[in-house]
């Protein structure tokens, strides 16, 4: 089986949720306790054996760039000022057998023109997509959520949508697979919409920003025009893609955080704050002294 190494990034959005933050600055670099949403992305494609990155960017994107290559001048700082310990931090954002390779996306046209930008560098390989604005947590015991997928790309593959169960009245924010069961934790997908009405929707389970695509998917990919909010969309594409081969729907063991949106950003980082290192225990502490009402 071919084994995945390349994960693409999509990080060309306007970000408008978040605005005015994202106004001068991508939503990617938007910090989660002490680090950008994008490094979390990009580490959980490092655990799952992927080499090369492919960001798709756009304007106001360059911050990307910079923080994954070499800060020259605040290293010599740190190096001077005798400050080891961060100067290792910096230094190590991104292992160094690891490639970042950058494509801008000319305009904002959707998340299935997004990928289709990295056609070049892909190929007919197959690949993975992370959406970084997506923070997955995972479950104690479990690898991060893309190399809970390499892993089942392993055994079946096929392309492989991660998946998770949202209430029903949500199902307007997301994309909404349909399929049967499978194996453990997998479905067969026989059928995908992008933000369906609730009485509409096929089911509750949505897409949760990690992607397994076979090469093929450029083909239907190129061939689409606008759909859903008048972007081309991904989830177009796939349920293109799967009239012609097996895609599975994975259940992920993973806690999704929505860092596109304010209360999911701010969701995690009560979460990831509480499990940090430096600061957990003392932020437990100040929480439980707040009086909520
Ligand atoms: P979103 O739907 O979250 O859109 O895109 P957005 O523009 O980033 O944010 P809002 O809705 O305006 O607040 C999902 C993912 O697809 C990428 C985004 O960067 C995000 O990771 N994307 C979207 C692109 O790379 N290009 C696009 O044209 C659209």
């Amino acid at each position: 089986m071919t084994k995945i190494k390349k994960a693409v990034f999509p990080v060309a959005g306007l970000g408008s949720r978040f605005l005015p933050a994202t106004k001068a600055q991508p939503k990617e670099m938007l910090p989660v306790v002490d680090k950008p949403l994008i490094q979390y992305a990009v580490e959980e494609a490092v655990e799952a054996g992927i080499t090369e990155m492919v960001f798709i960017t756009g304007r106001n994107k360059r911050a990307i760039e910079d923080h994954f290559d070499t800060a020259y001048e605040l290293e010599s700082e740190l190096e001077s000022a005798g400050k080891h310990a961060l100067l290792e931090l910096v230094q190590n954002v991104i292992p160094k057998n690891i490639n970042c390779i950058y494509i801008r996306q000319p305009a904002a046209l959707g998340l299935g023109h997004a990928v289709l930008c990295a056609r070049p560098v892909i190929g007919d390989e197959p690949f993975a997509v992370l959406l970084a604005d997506d923070l997955m947590d995972p479950d104690p015991g479990f690898p991060s959520v893309i190399a809970q997928m390499t892993r089942r790309y392993q055994e079946e593959g096929a392309s492989i949508i991660a998946v998770q169960e949202v209430p029903r009245e949500f199902t307007n924010q997301y994309g909404i697979v349909s399929g049967s069961p499978y194996k453990d934790r997998l479905d067969k997908m026989f059928g995908i919409v992008e933000k369906p009405a609730p009485q509409d929707a096929p089911s509750t389970l949505a897409v949760a920003g990690r992607y397994i695509l076979s090469g093929k998917i450029f083909s239907y990919l190129e061939k689409l025009g606008k759909g859903s909010g008048g972007e081309i969309q991904l989830t177009d594409g796939i349920a293109a893609l799967l009239k012609d081969e097996d895609v599975y729907a994975y259940r992920c063991a993973a806690t999704r955080y929505d860092c596109g949106s304010k209360l999911g950003y701010l969701k995690a980082t009560v979460a990831l704050g509480l499990k940090h290192a430096d600061v957990g225990e003392e932020f437990a502490r100040y929480l439980q002294t707040l009086k909520i009402n």
